[in-house]
């Protein structure tokens, strides 16, 4: 960890600084303008800054404010002018830890930066054994700090050693797919295959082919053997996502299987021994199905052994501005272009935001904006909101095992939805507009806009 960033349009000041805290012992570095001190503190953490109040375009609060939402936990000491008290007093307000007045004397700033220091070390300390603790767990990519979350992923620990099955509950884009990857790889089975089938992009004949396999001419068009998918996870593990759309006939040969298990491909008269373990996701809650006779009570029983319920985004607010941090830092990684910070308002709009399509969503709103953002800051105006989340259908791999047909449906369905609820958006509902710009007729938006069931706002 770097220890202080010092933020200095005037060089020989900066310097000046640098070099005294540097005889303590202090490790040091300056930047010339608050621009910079973002882009270097978005590549390595520092504990303390030291900024001047006055600096080139971007002055010392206005840097103040943006890094408190982004790293609370740097400490900030602000540097004020002579006979500026008022100056100090609006910089404390704004989460300063302390000011100096120049001119101040070179004991005077090693204390009160040693000071800002020792504030650090503690709440560090924690940091890095609650990051120690999260990497021997190896939660690795799963980024939370709610209660709610954390007691999921220590429930997860526990049972990763068993083969008891799992049921997954969240709304869309909560990370259930994430968290059944991170069950998998903190299991027994963990160096053997994960698959992960979306049991509602298939119609129930092919459901039945795909995940018990099948024998050459069992069916027209099966010209060879194929190996179902449960077969396929042996000794590994199997995640039936969506599941709360299975047809029924098909639960009931599905809970057959788990009871025996032992799989019959299709076309054959010899069960297999199979080993798997199953982990199921559902974006509806199961028991619910069970009431409305959707989905059998017998199967919900078997499948839920362990049940685990991620919460929605909108619950735990804590995990929005540390969600967009990760998400603008993993952009930098991804897209050739310069680091770029999300400003407070833009915090502050993200998080009023009750995000429907959760957690991909806000993936979503971040990439667009560190798409479109020229400058270095993300601001309100870069931030779209009320974008139609994406189907989870286009970033599965199994997309590509569809049918063209059923795969062309969904790719074109995306397009559409994309599109228009774009265009609905820029043209601010009217649809007339949406029409004249999009070179359909008003009836066939009207036809799209009802069969996706998108809204016009
Ligand atoms: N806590 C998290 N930390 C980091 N990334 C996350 C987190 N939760 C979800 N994501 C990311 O959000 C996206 C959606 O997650 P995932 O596919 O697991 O959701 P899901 O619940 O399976 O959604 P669906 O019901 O639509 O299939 C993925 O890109 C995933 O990496
Ligand atoms: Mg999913």
């Amino acid at each position: 960890m770097n220890r202080v960033l010092i933020v200095e349009d005037e060089p020989d000041v900066g310097r000046g600084i640098l070099l005294v805290l540097e005889a303590e012992g202090i490790r040091a570095e300056t930047v010339g303008s608050a621009e910079e001190a973002l882009v270097r503190i978005q590549h390595s953490a520092f504990d303390v800054l030291v900024t001047d109040y006055k600096l080139g375009r971007m002055d010392g609060i206005e840097l103040l404010k943006r890094v408190k939402v982004a790293w609370p936990s740097t400490r900030i000491v602000v540097i004020t002018a002579f006979g500026t008290i008022e100056k100090a007093v609006e910089a404390m307000s704004h989460g300063a830890t302390r000011y100096l007045t120049k001119p101040f004397q070179a004991a005077e700033l090693v204390s009160t930066v040693q000071e800002a220091l020792e504030e650090t070390t503690l709440a560090h300390q924690l940091e890095e054994l609650r990051e120690r603790l999260a990497q021997e767990a190896g939660y690795g990519d799963i980024i939370t700090r709610d209660r709610q979350m954390l007691e999921v992923l220590a429930a997860v620990e526990k049972i990763a050693p068993t083969v008891a099955p799992v049921l997954i509950e969240g709304e869309t884009g909560t990370g259930k797919e994430l968290l059944a990857r991170l069950l998998h790889r903190r299991s027994p089975r963990a160096h053997n295959e994960f698959i992960a089938i979306n049991t509602s992009a298939l119609p129930e004949s092919l459901l039945e082919a795909e995940l018990f396999g099948y024998s050459k001419g069992a069916f027209t068009g099966a010209s060879s053997d194929k190996k179902g998918y449960l077969l396929a996870a042996e000794k590994g593990t199997i995640l039936l996502d969506e599941v709360c759309s299975m047809p029924l006939p098909f639960q009931a040969k599905l809970l057959r299987v788990l009871e025996q298990m032992e799989v019959t491909p299709l076309g054959t008269t010899q069960p297999v021994k199979a080993d798997f373990r199953v982990i199921c996701a559902s974006n509806r809650s199961l028991s619910d199905l069970v009431s409305e006779e959707k989905f059998r009570a017998d199967l919900f029983y078997r499948l839920s052994v362990v049940r685990l319920k991620l919460p929605p985004l909108r619950e735990r607010p804590g995990d929005i501005p540390l969600l967009a941090e990760h998400f603008v830092m993993r952009c930098a990684e991804l897209y050739p272009m310069p680091a770029k910070v999300i400003d407070p308002a833009s915090h502050k709009l993200l998080a009023t935001y009750s995000w429907p399509g959760n957690v991909r969503e806000l993936w979503n709103v971040i990439q667009h904006a560190f798409l479109l953002t020229e400058g270095e800051t993300i601001s309100p105006s870069d931030i779209i909101l009320h974008r139609v989340p994406l189907p989870a259908s286009l970033d599965v791999p199994f997309f590509f095992d569809l049918p063209y047909e059923k795969a062309r449906e969904q790719v074109m369905s995306t397009f559409q939805r994309e599109y228009l609820s774009r265009l609905i958006q820029n043209s601010r509902g009217n649809l007339s507009e949406v029409g004249r710009r999009s070179g359909l007729t008003r009836t066939a938006v009207y036809k799209i806009i009802k069969k996706l069931g998108l809204e016009v706002s």
